[in-house]
C-alpha cells in the first residue's frame, strides 16, 4: 500500500521533529533575527513576563514563546498608531506606493526565511508555503500601485453654479484580526490595503502562528516604515479582552476580521458603540458543481486543487462537490485514484504534498463529519482515517461518495481534507442545494457551456464564483462573501476603499460670474 509505505519512513522524522526547541527554528533561518518572540509596539520590541507556547502541529514540539498581551498593551499599541497616524495620513501616496514596493522586494528576498516559519507554525508543506509568500507578497506589489490611485469625482450638484468634489481619506487607525491558515497573506491582503490608504494599524495575528507576522513586521521595519505604522500584539488568553477592546476603543476607526461567522457577530456586536468601520471575511461552505459536458480530468485537477489546498483548511476550500449523474462514476474513480497518491507528513520533507491539521479540535471537527456521512449511509473511497504514525495531527485525505443533503457536512464547513461527492440530476436542483446554507463565499462551476456558466454563476449566492477553475484567490480580484460570509471586499480596486471615507466639497455658486 503507498499509504503505508509514506507513513512508516515518517515516523522517525516525526520523533526527532518532537525535539526541536527555539534554536532548531533559528538555526533553520538564513536570518535569525526574522524569529521574534516579543511583541511590536510603536516600533520597539515589547514583552511581559506572561507568555505562551506556540507548537509545530506536525510534530507538537515546542517552537518557541510569546507575550501573552492584554488590554494594556493593546491601549499602548492604539495610542502609538494613533500618534504615528498624525503623521503618516500626511505622507504623499508616492511616498506610501514606495514603501510598499520596498516591502514586497525584501519579503521576496526573504521568501525561504518567511516560509521556514509558516511550514513550522502552520504545517503548509514549503513548497506550498512559499507559493504563500508569493500571494503574500503580491498584494503589497499590488497595493503599491493602488496607493496613487485614490481618485475622487467631480460632480455637479442640483443648485445651479455649485460645483463639488469628492476626495477620498484614510480612516485612521484600524484593528487587524487575522487566522492561522495563512499566517502572511491575510496579514498583507489587509495591511497593504490599510497602509496605501495612509491607516496605522493594530495587528492581532493568531496566537498558533505569530511568528510569521512579527517577522513580516521586522521586514517592514527594515525598509523604514515608521515606528507605529504597524503595531502587532500577541496573546493567547487574553483574546476575548483583546478582541473587544479592538471594537470598543474610540480611537479605532475600523476593524477588519479574518474568522469564524460567530466571532464574526461578537466583534459586531462589540463594535456598534463606536460606530465602528467593518469588513469580515467569515466561514464558507463552497459548492463545486461538475456538469456533464465539462471535461473530467480538468475537472478532478480543479477539485483538487481547491478541496485540498492547505490540507482542506481554507474559507474558499470545495465543501460540497457536486457531480451531475451521468459522469458520477467515472468522476469519482479518478478523484479516489489521485487522492489516494497523495504523500501525508512532515511539510519539510520534500516528497510531502499534504502537511497536518492545526490542532486536534480541527482533527476532531472532520473525524466528526466523516462518522456522521458514514452513519448516513456515505461510502469512504479512500482516507476516512487519522494518520497517527506519522503525527497526532494528521489526518488521511478522504474521498466519500454517496453524500446526501442530511448530512453534517452538506450544511457545516468542515475545514479538512474531506471530499464529500454529492449526485445531482438537474441544473434547478442543485442550485438549489448550493445555496441552501446560510453562508456564501466561493463557489465554483465546471463547465463548457458558455452559456450555462453565465446562467448559472449568475444565480449562485456567493461573493466569489469560480468558472472552470479551482482557484480564484487573486490579488486583482475582490475577496469576500455575502451572507454570513460577511462583508467588505480585499485586495483588487475596491480593497483600499475599505480602509478611506469619502468626503464630499461643496463649492457654491455665490459670486460666480459665469
Ligand atoms: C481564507 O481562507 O480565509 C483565505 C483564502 C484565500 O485567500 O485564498
Amino acid at each position: 500500500m503507498f499509504f503505508a509505505r509514506k507513513l512508516s519512513t515518517r515516523t522517525a522524522w516525526s520523533i526527532l521533529c518532537r525535539n526541536m526547541s527555539t534554536t532548531n527554528v533559528k538555526n533553520r533561518l538564513k536570518h535569525h533575527n526574522l524569529f521574534r518572540e516579543t511583541a511590536i509596539i510603536n516600533g520597539k520590541d515589547y514583552s511581559i513576563p506572561e507568555t505562551f507556547a506556540v507548537y509545530d502541529p506536525a510534530t507538537k514540539a515546542l517552537l518557541g514563546e510569546c507575550p501573552d498581551l492584554g488590554v494594556e498593551a493593546v491601549d499602548e499599541a492604539i495610542a502609538g498608531a494613533s500618534t504615528a497616524f498624525t503623521s503618516f495620513r500626511r505622507t504623499s501616496p508616492v511616498e506610501r506606493a514606495a514603501l510598499l514596493r520596498r516591502w514586497h522586494e525584501i519579503v521576496m528576498d526573504s521568501i525561504d526565511d518567511l516560509a521556514t516559519l509558516i511550514t513550522f507554525e502552520n504545517g503548509k508543506p514549503f513548497a506550498e508555503a512559499k507559493g504563500e509568500i508569493a500571494y503574500s507578497a503580491s498584494f503589497l506589489d499590488w497595493f503599491s500601485g493602488e496607493a496613487t490611485r485614490a481618485y475622487g469625482d467631480v460632480l455637479s450638484p442640483s443648485v445651479a453654479h455649485n460645483r463639488a468634489i469628492t476626495i477620498k481619506q484614510p480612516i485612521g487607525v484600524c484593528g487587524i484580526i487575522t487566522p492561522w491558515n495563512f499566517p502572511a497573506a491575510m496579514i498583507t491582503r489587509k495591511i497593504a490595503a490599510a497602509i496605501a490608504a495612509g491607516c496605522t494599524v493594530v495587528v492581532k495575528p493568531d496566537s498558533e502562528t505569530p511568528y510569521t507576522a512579527l517577522a513580516m513586521a521586522k521586514l517592514a521595519e527594515m525598509i523604514g516604515m515608521p515606528p507605529g505604522v504597524i503595531n502587532v500584539i500577541t496573546t493567547k488568553t487574553h483574546l476575548a479582552e483583546v478582541g473587544k477592546k479592538l471594537c470598543s476603543d474610540e480611537r479605532v476607526k475600523k476593524v477588519s476580521f479574518t474568522g469564524s461567522t460567530n466571532i464574526g457577530k461578537l466583534l459586531m456586536e462589540q463594535s456598534s458603540s463606536t460606530l465602528k468601520k467593518l469588513s469580515f471575511e467569515l466561514g464558507g461552505n463552497a459548492p463545486f458543481i461538475v456538469f456533464p459536458d465539462a471535461n473530467i480530468e480538468e475537472a478532478v485537477a480543479a477539485a483538487i486543487n481547491c478541496k485540498f489546498r492547505g490540507s482542506g483548511q481554507t474559507c474558499v476550500c470545495a465543501n460540497r462537490i457536486f457531480v451531475h449523474e451521468d459522469i458520477y462514476d467515472e468522476f469519482s474513480t479518478l478523484l479516489t485514484e489521485k487522492v489516494s497518491k497523495f504523500s501525508v507528513g512532515n511539510g519539510f520533507l520534500s516528497e510531502t504534498t499534504y502537511g497536518p491539521l492545526i490542532h486536534d479540535r480541527a482533527l476532531a471537527k472532520v473525524e466528526g463529519h466523516v462518522n456522521d456521512a458514514v452513519a448516513k449511509g456515505g461510502k469512504i473511497a479512500v482516507g476516512g482515517v487519522r494518520a497517527t504514525e506519522v503525527g497526532e495531527n494528521f489526518y488521511m485525505p478522504t474521498v466519500i461518495t454517496n453524500a446526501t443533503q442530511d448530512m453534517r457536512i452538506a450544511t457545516e464547513e468542515t475545514f479538512g481534507p474531506v471530499a464529500a461527492l454529492f449526485k445531482f440530476s438537474t441544473e434547478a436542483e442543485v442550485i438549489g442545494w448550493a445555496n441552501s446554507v446560510d453562508v456564501g463565499l466561493a463557489s465554483y462551476v465546471l463547465t463548457t457551456d458558455i452559456n450555462r456558466a453565465f446562467r448559472v454563476a449568475e444565480q449562485l449566492d456567493f461573493g466569489m464564483v469560480g468558472v472552470n477553475t479551482g482557484l480564484i484567490s487573486d490579488c486583482a480580484v475582490p475577496f469576500g462573501g455575502v451572507k454570513f460570509s460577511g462583508f467588505g471586499r480585499e485586495g483588487s480596486k475596491y480593497g483600499m476603499d475599505e480602509y478611506m471615507t469619502v468626503k464630499a466639497i461643496t463649492f457654491g455658486g455665490i459670486g460666480a460670474r459665469y
